[in-house]
């Protein structure tokens, strides 16, 4: 049996936010979402388990880590130790290519990355839908990553079906994610401590009532490439669970000024005729979308904004992958 293995997986961005679970511990989303994975933005991930080791060890971006990073994926590494009825630890190595928690799903790219790496290390074989399933446990927008392209996550009705598939190939639709970093440390409070808030706002429930509606509209444009069907729905998407955000109880405020200058300027470059819209993760950076021949345009735009430190940029990639 080979013990060890190394997968990459790309970041992904919703479109369709996964905000709030109904079961908190199996990651059983409030709703469904839907995303597109960022080409070049991805964790590398290896895993290797040993008879010789007594705990599980982390390694992220060269540094060992304890505490609640370690614990988080030691957990993570009991679900494949009881899928596999085996019992060695493992020392994980991760690494990836973009700033982590300020917006951009680190955790979604490192757990996606670790379910292939791990199950496979483990001797296990698991089908696409099995290894989004395993992802989940890590990090809800982890299943996101599994799959490439354009990909929803149904919500399910339990463990079984709560997984995430492609709804479109990455060649489908030359969207751009151009991302407009306003701050590089590290969130105040994380998505898995904000997602144990969402039902302490009375809009939660309206938020995940209307859900369905938004999740038919974003894949009718998907299907359509209508940007500007898209552009409608994502921006309320992302206000509408900002506003949850901002009425939880404590209330979570993500947004700085540069986010609201750039919520301001983004829809009135849209009226010049400019494909762009926005949306925002559990932190200031502001997504802005447009299509692959106006990115040159709209990352210039983003970088004269005082307030923006840097803009990076990705197109639709490919499905989670073994390395070796
Ligand atoms: C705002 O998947 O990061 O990015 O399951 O606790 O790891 P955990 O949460 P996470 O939540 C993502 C929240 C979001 C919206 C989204 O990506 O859908």
């Amino acid at each position: 049996m080979n013990r060890s293995s190394t997968a990459q997986a790309f970041a992904n961005i919703a479109l369709i936010k996964y905000w709030g679970n109904r079961q908190q511990a199996l990651r059983l989303p409030a709703n469904g979402s839907i995303s597109f994975n960022l080409d070049g933005l991805y964790a590398r991930t290896r895993v290797q388990f040993s008879s010789e080791l007594t705990q599980d060890q982390l390694i992220l971006n060269g540094q060992a880590q304890v505490g609640a990073a370690l614990e988080r994926v030691s957990r993570f590494l009991d679900a494949v130790r009881t899928m596999a009825g085996m019992k060695e630890r493992a020392v994980v190595q991760s690494e990836n290519n973009f700033p982590m928690g300020a917006g951009i799903a680190s955790s979604a790219a490192a757990f996606a990355a670790l379910s292939l790496a791990g199950s496979r290390a483990a001797g296990l074989t698991l089908s696409e839908a099995q290894l989004s399933r395993l992802a989940r446990l890590g990090s809800g927008s982890a299943c996101r990553s599994v799959p490439g392209g354009f990909v929803e996550w149904q919500p399910g009705t339990g463990d079984a079906d709560s997984y995430a598939f492609s709804i479109a190939e990455p060649d489908h639709w030359a969207l751009v994610d151009c991302v407009a970093i306003v701050a590089s440390e590290h969130k105040a409070v994380g998505s898995t401590q904000g997602h144990a808030l969402a039902d302490r706002s009375p809009l939660q429930a309206a938020r995940v009532t209307d859900a369905p509606r938004r999740l038919a509209r974003c894949r009718a444009a998907i299907r359509l490439r209508d940007f500007d069907a898209l552009a409608q729905v994502v921006e309320q998407d992302s206000t509408l669970m900002h506003a949850v955000m901002m009425t939880s109880t404590p209330p979570l405020f993500y947004w700085q000024p540069t986010s609201l200058i750039l919520m301001q300027l983004v829809p009135t470059w849209r009226a010049e005729g400019l494909p762009v819209c926005y949306t925002l993760d559990a932190g200031p950076n502001v997504h802005v979308f447009t299509l692959a021949e106006y990115a040159d345009l709209v990352c210039e735009r983003l970088q004269a904004v005082p307030g923006v430190r840097m803009v990076l940029r990705a197109g639709v990639g490919g499905p989670a992958c073994w390395l070796e």
